[in-house]
């Protein structure tokens, strides 16, 4: 399959909706695991900075776009900015007084400022392969033997309704991507993207383990050991990460797209679904 050989489109549909959240209040929600809860708070504290980062690497180009990947690209700033609230509102459970959030909200604004000040098409770059991480995760979490399985079920709930827009809208900023470097030779582009997953790669697995372990430094580990138990978390059991090597592994491939690996009848599962988990939400 060639890089613009995708297959049929994936209809990218923002949802507006608010989630409850309570069960995220506990220090160790993910069913008493406070290693893996630690990941996905410093994973959802990364978000809002994060997804806006994506959201204006995307809109800079929105005037090259045109015809469907334009539709996708609205959609796609729909979709970014709506988590991005929701994770505010989830981070804004997080008990301040016990763990060090402004310091890592911090750290994350000044790495996202370094990133911006690069320049638009660095910016997208990142975006591209950022969202390559972030598809790896949402495919994870809306498998059958999902780590999501053993959290609270509104908690569960809005990590999931991540996922599949997540999902729905992988191949959107890659596509503006192959838009807005049309002119560039293929060699041109894989160097830009082997470039920005290798930086990336080292970037986020050094950050995502580094805010895990201050928040378990709160919670009374010692630095080495909480560095320890979430890289084995992230690499060993359950190894979030260590399950998507080969679909990561794919991205550098010359012929790399990110519907290459195609997850739609999974994708399907969840929007068929979502209407009754949307009308839970709502009412809780
Ligand atoms: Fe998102
Ligand atoms: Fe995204």
């Amino acid at each position: 399959m060639t890089a613009t050989a995708i297959i049929d489109p994936v209809t990218v549909t923002p949802r507006d909706l608010h989630f409850a959240n309570d069960g995220a209040k506990s220090n160790a929600w993910l069913d008493g695991d406070a290693v893996g809860t630690a990941v996905f708070n410093a994973l959802s504290l990364t978000f809002p900075d994060g997804e806006r980062l994506f959201m204006d690497a995307v809109r800079h180009y929105r005037g090259e776009l045109s015809g469907r990947l334009a539709e996708d690209a609205k959609a796609f700033i729909a979709q970014e900015a709506i988590h991005s609230r929701e994770h505010v509102a989830l981070n804004g459970l997080l008990d301040r007084s016990h763990y060090p959030i402004d310091a890592i909200e911090g750290e994350i604004r000044g790495r996202i400022k370094e990133i911006r000040e690069r320049g638009p098409i660095a910016m997208l770059s990142v975006t591209i392969a950022l969202e390559h991480f972030t598809a790896m995760l949402a495919d994870s979490f809306l498998s059958r033997d999902s780590v999501l399985n053993a959290a609270p079920v509104d908690v569960a709930r809005l990590w999931r309704w991540h996922s599949m827009e997540e999902t729905e809208h992988k191949a959107v900023a890659f596509d503006v991507f192959l838009q807005v470097t049309r002119d560039w030779t293929p060699r041109q582009r894989q160097k830009a993207r082997n470039r920005a997953m290798a930086i990336v790669t080292v970037l986020f697995v050094r950050n995502i383990t580094h805010y895990a372990a201050m928040l378990l430094g709160a919670d009374g580990v010692k630095p080495m050991a909480a560095h320890v138990r979430v890289l084995w978390f992230l690499f060993g059991r359950p190894g979030l990460f260590r399950k998507s090597w080969k679909t990561y592994g794919d991205w550098y491939r010359f012929d790399f797209h990110p519907w290459n690996h195609d997850n739609r009848d999974m994708l399907n599962v969840w929007r068929e679904r979502f209407p009754a988990e949307a009308a839970a939400a709502r009412a809780a």
